[in-house]
């Protein structure tokens, strides 16, 4: 793999992010997120933990299958079965990767391996050899290695590098270092193991002191050249190194960093966007990159400044990022010529019946809605559902025929709900504590799924104004299986109508 100036950027966003409560995807959702991260070019896609069950094993299975400008991971614990698992999954990449990751640090070996020194020593070259029979590019992860002891962190590294390891990942597992300590870690650590030079140093970062990225830069600074990082920066806990706020700091700061990424930033904020779609946790408005107030410009003296210069504040454009100001409005008149070159400029290349579908849900929201802007043109292509929660063409839908909800304070909401099944329309009343509330009640009654669990619901507005488009994303559980709905529409009670009805349909087909 070729390393040169740049940093390679490892995602993890499928494995540590998505391993994190309310962050878990289906296979579909996981392809769909592989895709995305292949068009934003990162140089290593982690897609899961082979062994750790069957769900995991096909995703990890199916993206190998999938991706091809990208390496494809598996994570495998310092076990042979691990890594047999993690290699049988990997067969159809194009570009395999093997990670074996083993704590390093005297808590985790003492307590929670219960092995000694010399026993991880020994584990880690005979599983990084093993692991190097299946392919070439090997990572070894000293887990929790910030709190290690550095001279055995050293042994432990070099004993790696030995045995095979093309690239050494140095996890702050806990979130605890700080800057400065990274810097001095990593190189220290290239001038004191044994060759250091045979190998890429990579850092992975976890957010619990709210220092991630600064570590992860600090990390780079210190001689890494590869940085682990997630979309949004989802992860356990705090969370990872958020990829965006990475990939844009070593770009424009490549003065100081000296080396830049692979990445397509113009591919971030559709990336961060998806990410929202699939696991219904949105970013703060301030958050760095992709948050929605993080190219806004509030102050007079701001906005004076930047219409008379663009770069008194602001470090990066919007552009650079994919977030587009001022864009091309489509409305009711717009035909299908313009709604498919706005498309088509946005860098959307849909099949027929897929622009069929998109233009149909265009014309609808269009005729409800003045102005539609390239973010409600993004969310309106986004939501085909079939793409993002595919239900088996043989299983027939319930549709929404239409609703009725009375509410107001001091008052039980009520709904009356009409949905389409095949020829059958049913129709019926429920009560709620809000609209919503009534709504997925009277659902209920009709589909049959009152035992499934609603396990998180997010409303977002896809653009500015009281007219704007309300995007909801559900999460129903039913037993072990949870499956996410979206829902779009100028009423939010619709959106939150059609969400719920999205996943109650793949609830009900499966
Ligand atoms: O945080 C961590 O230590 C990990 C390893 C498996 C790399 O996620
Ligand atoms: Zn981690």
């Amino acid at each position: 793999m070729s390393t040169q100036s740049n940093i390679r950027i490892f995602d993890t966003t499928l494995r540590d992010g998505e391993q994190a409560p309310g962050c878990s995807m289906n296979l579909a959702e996981k392809i769909e997120v592989a895709r995305q991260l292949e068009a934003l070019k990162v140089d290593v896609m982690e897609a899961g933990f082979a062994i750790s069950s069957p769900g995991d094993f096909e995703s990890v299975q199916t993206i190998a299958n999938t991706v091809k400008d990208s390496y494809v991971c598996s994570l495998s614990r310092a076990l042979e079965k691990d890594i047999d698992a993690s290699a049988e999954a990997l067969k159809g990449a194009k570009l395999p990767y093997i990670h074996v990751f083993l704590a390093t640090s005297e808590i985790h070996m003492q307590h929670k391996l219960r092995m000694t020194p010399e026993q991880v020593l020994e584990r880690t070259s005979a599983m990084v050899k093993y692991a190097r029979n299946y392919c070439d590019e090997v990572q070894f992860s000293a887990e929790d290695a910030t709190r290690s002891d550095r001279p055995f962190l050293a042994q432990v590294c070099a004993a790696a590098i030995q045995a095979g390891a093309r690239t050494i990942n140095i996890p702050d597992t806990v979130g605890y270092t700080t800057p400065a300590e990274m810097t001095d870690l990593l190189a220290w650590l290239q001038a004191n193991v044994e060759n250091a030079d045979k190998a890429v140093f990579s850092v992975h970062c976890h957010n619990d002191l709210g220092m991630a990225v600064a570590n992860s830069l600090a990390g780079a600074l210190g001689g890494a050249r590869q940085i682990e990082c997630t979309v949004n920066g989802i992860g356990e806990r705090a969370g990872n190194a958020a990829l965006e706020e990475v990939v844009m700091a070593l770009k424009v700061r490549r003065d100081l960093f000296g080396a830049d990424s692979r990445i397509e930033t113009t591919q971030i904020a559709r990336s961060s966007r998806l990410i929202y779609q699939i696991i219904g946790q949105g970013v703060p408005l301030n958050k760095a990159i992709v948050g929605k107030n993080a190219f806004a410009h509030e102050s007079g003296i701001h906005q004076h400044g930047v219409l008379a210069e663009k770069t008194t504040y602001e470090i990066m454009t919007p552009e650079s990022v994919g977030v587009r100001v001022n864009a091309m409005v489509l409305g009711k008149h717009s035909g299908r010529h313009a709604f498919e070159s706005r498309l088509a400029e946005l860098g959307y290349a849909l099949e027929p019946a897929e622009l069929d579908a998109a233009f149909a849900a265009f014309k609808v929201i269009a005729d409800r809605k003045k102005e539609i802007s390239d973010a409600d043109l993004e969310a309106i292509v986004s939501h085909r559902p079939q793409v993002l929660s595919p239900v088996e063409p043989s299983a027939q839908r319930y549709e929404l025929e239409g609703f009725h909800v009375h509410s107001g304070k001091d008052v039980t909401a009520v709904c009356v709900m009409r949905l389409a099944h095949g020829d059958e329309v049913h129709e019926e009343v429920s009560l709620g504590d809000g609209p919503v509330d009534a709504a997925y009640n009277a659902v209920d009654k009709i589909m049959g799924t009152s035992e499934a669990v609603l396990e998180s619901y997010n409303i977002q507005a896809t653009s500015d104004g009281k007219d704007a488009l309300g995007e909801v994303v559900v999460k129903l559980r039913a037993g072990e299986q949870i499956r996410t709905g979206r829902g779009l529409s100028t009423d939010i009670i619709e959106s939150s109508i059609l969400a719920y009805l999205n996943a109650a349909n793949q609830i009900a087909a499966s």
